[in-house]
């Protein structure tokens, strides 16, 4: 059982944080062939966005660490504002990674329960995340917590979409309907 804690992620850990995220990453390209790569200058920007997260007043990003302070696994809170909607506010989970020696022993949980504490502070009600379709360890974890779908990001080339489009249009002018 591993022993850690949860703090705030600072600058020192930024190596740490984009290591995270290069590894997050991989495992949701392997759950999903179809999902985007991250090209190489995506790495850089990845950089770049841990970076605005950490200044960021309406962010919060927690680590687990371990008893020499390296971290096992991230999470990040943001809080969200939709004017002209209900709720105007919301409170976005991301980037959630746990070593994968580490997993089974509560630190997703622990880290969740800090952004929690955040964004209850915020009066935040309303969590939303997301996750990849194939990512079975997310669906399973998020649907354990009580998240539920409501939005499927759909992927097609202009290529095959046209072609269906030319099927259909043949055949509505072979049975006379158009
Ligand atoms: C999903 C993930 C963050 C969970 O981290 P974790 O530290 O292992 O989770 P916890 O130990 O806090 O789990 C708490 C509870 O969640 C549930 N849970 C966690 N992982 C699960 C899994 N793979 N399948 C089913 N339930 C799971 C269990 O009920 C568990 O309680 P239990 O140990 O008493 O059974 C981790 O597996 C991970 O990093 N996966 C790869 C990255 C990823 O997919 N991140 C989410 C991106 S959206």
């Amino acid at each position: 059982m591993a022993s850690y804690t949860i703090r705030q992620a600072t600058d020192s850990d930024l190596d740490r944080l984009v290591e995270l995220s290069l590894a997050l990453r991989e495992h949701v390209e392997a759950s999903n062939p179809r999902l985007w790569r991250l090209a190489p200058e995506g790495v850089a920007r990845l950089r770049q966005e841990i970076e605005e997260t950490l200044s960021n007043p309406d962010a919060l990003l927690l680590v687990a660490v371990g008893p020499d302070d390296r971290p096992l696994g991230m999470a990040t809170g943001q809080i969200r504002t939709r004017p002209g909607h209900v709720p105007s506010l919301s409170g976005y989970i991301a980037r959630v990674f746990v070593e994968p020696a580490c997993r089974g022993q509560g630190l997703a949980s622990a880290l969740v329960e800090g952004l929690c504490t955040f964004f209850a502070e915020r009066d935040v009600q309303d969590l939303s995340l997301g996750w990849v379709l194939g990512n079975r360890e997310a669906e399973d974890y998020w649907t354990g917590l009580g998240f539920l779908p409501i939005i499927v990001l759909a992927d097609a080339t202009r290529h095959d979409v046209e072609a269906k489009l030319a099927a259909i249009r043949s055949r509505r002018s072979t049975d006379g309907s158009l």
